[in-house]
């Protein structure tokens, strides 16, 4: 069988040493986040680059203390380049917003820096990346972790979790935690702002204030918080 030009034939996820991200920054030899941005752009570690519209890397303040953490850009971040402007980026600022923090403050970005989707028609479904894929953009994560170097993390729901922790967290249960990684920060568990969108209209309200809940109790690392 004849493969696709630049489809990768093995998905092996390049080394990461979460105890200490500026060895996985060294070793990508990526000095800001604009050549994140240009490295991510050629990245086919794995199958999903093939067919995004561009990578996604991180935004906000570089010298954040907090850094949220989401699964992958959605379409609208695909097609804008932008991480978290969508419907869950609009209600994840409006969740901050509540909170008392201010997204300008803080570093947002993914756990995957390119959008997965299947095509229905002509829509792009939101697929959502498998643990090889993640495990493959690891290592860009890891390098926008040591150039921004927060003092902790905010994991918006399970992908994210999994790949800052290094294991299978059950968000559900462990949700309002702070539960330690590798390289000693702290990490925020809470779940993605999607699975809010999805929430029936009776209990969309209670599981918003639930949200904003886990979000305060970052407040205190934010400026202004
Ligand atoms: N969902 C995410 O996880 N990240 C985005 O940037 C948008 C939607």
């Amino acid at each position: 069988m004849k493969e696709r030009p630049g489809t990768p034939v093995a998905l092996v996820p390049r080394p990461v040493d979460r105890a200490d991200p500026a060895q996985t920054l060294a070793r990508d030899g990526i000095a800001s986040l604009d050549e994140l941005k240009a490295q991510t752009m050629r990245c086919r570690e794995c199958p999903i680059g093939e067919f995004a519209t561009q990578s996604v890397v991180g935004e906000g303040d570089v010298h954040a203390k907090l850094m949220l953490v989401g699964e992958q850009p959605g379409d609208q971040e695909d097609l804008q380049g932008h991480p978290f402007i969508g419907p869950a980026g609009k209600l994840l600022a409006r969740a901050l917003e509540a909170a008392g923090i201010a997204r300008e403050h803080v570093f947002v970005s993914n756990a995957v820096k390119h959008f997965k989707f299947e095509l229905r028609g002509k829509r792009r479904i939101h697929k959502s990346p498998t643990h090889r894929e993640a495990a493959a953009c690891l290592h860009w994560l890891e390098d926008e972790i040591a150039l921004v170097q927060p003092a902790a993390l905010v994991a918006l729901g399970a992908t994210a979790a999994r790949s800052l922790l290094g294991r299978a967290v059950p968000v559900t249960a462990e949700r309002g935690k702070w539960l330690p990684r590798a390289d000693g920060r702290e990490v925020l568990v809470t779940l993605h702002p999607s699975a809010l969108l999805r929430v029936d209209s009776e209990r969309r309200g209670a599981a918003f204030e639930a949200f904003v809940a886990d979000l305060r109790q970052a407040k205190r690392l934010v400026r202004g918080g």
